[in-house]
């Protein structure tokens, strides 16, 4: 569907958030495929699953370099929502985000609490320059703590580490976690046997509905059996040695 940008957010140096009207039911973690007319069709989850949606990019190479000149008022070409989503109940949560995996799991956030549950959050970045979405969470009612690489803000170390220290001080029902692979994968190991944990991941999309095949990893098509997976089913696959 034919979309107008009607915001443009930057949400740090190499981040931005860009708003449109896109009038279909998303469920948190679910992603659409992104295009401009200019660069290629690429995988975005949404970061705002209201009535006026948004996906929030990093600038990474080709594509994403060419979204980040689209202004209010141009036209961008939106397919989905496609994917699994996250599990979000009255229950009690903590959320790990790494990097820009804090797009997907905001609406999570929110959506928790809109529903009457509980939800710690720890937001992983490499230093103070990269945060954003902070304040949105916090004035959601959110309970936010930071972890930097280098200790500029909040939490000096991992972000996996942070969330190893409230994990040992409170009991969840569900982890979830968004962000780099290899944090994923640490997620995995520490939380997976005691506790529900869901993780999103990424992979080469091509088609985003289960044609191609382009997004296989361990037999599953991350864009329709994913991107949000319990992360036993993937471990049992041996998604831990790969
Ligand atoms: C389900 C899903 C949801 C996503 N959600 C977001 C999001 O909310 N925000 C966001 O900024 N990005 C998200 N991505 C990643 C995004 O699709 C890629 O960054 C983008 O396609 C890169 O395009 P490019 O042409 O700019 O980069 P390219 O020129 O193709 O690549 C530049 C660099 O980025 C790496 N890269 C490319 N694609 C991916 C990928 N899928 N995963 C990891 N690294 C990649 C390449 O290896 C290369 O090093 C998501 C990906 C998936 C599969
Ligand atoms: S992207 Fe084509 S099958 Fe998943």
């Amino acid at each position: 569907m034919h979309t107008r940008i009607v915001e443009v957010v930057e949400e740090n140096p190499a981040v931005k958030t860009f708003r449109f009207r896109y009038n279909v039911k998303v469920l948190p973690g679910q992603f659409c495929m992104v295009w401009d007319g200019a660069g290629e069709e690429v995988p975005m989850s949404f970061s705002y699953t209201g009535k006026i949606k948004g996906v929030t990019v990093k600038k990474v190479g080709k594509t994403t370099d060419l979204l980040h000149r689209r202004k209010p008022g141009e036209v961008l070409r939106i397919r989905g929502p496609f994917g699994t989503h996250y599990p979000v109940s009255s229950k009690k949560y903590l959320l790990v985000s790494g990097g820009t995996g804090i797009a997907s799991l905001a609406p999570a956030a929110e959506k928790i609490v809109g529903r009457g549950g509980k939800c710690r959050f720890v937001a992983g970045f490499r230093n103070a320059s990269e945060i954003f979405f902070i304040e949105r969470l916090r004035n959601a009612g959110i309970d936010v703590e930071i972890a930097t690489d280098d200790g500029s803000a909040g939490f000096r170390g991992f972000v996996t580490e942070l969330a190893g220290k409230l994990f040992a001080g409170e009991s969840f029902d569900y982890i979830i976690a968004c962000g780099p692979v290899q944090m994923l994968k640490e997620i995995g190991r520490r939380f997976a046997e005691k506790v529900e944990t869901y993780i999103s991941i990424e992979s080469l999309m091509k088609c985003g509905i289960g044609l191609c095949d382009s997004c296989s990893i361990l037999g599953y098509r991350v864009c329709r059996e994913g991107p949000v997976f319990r992360a036993g089913e993937l471990i049992e696959k041996g998604w831990l040695e790969e």
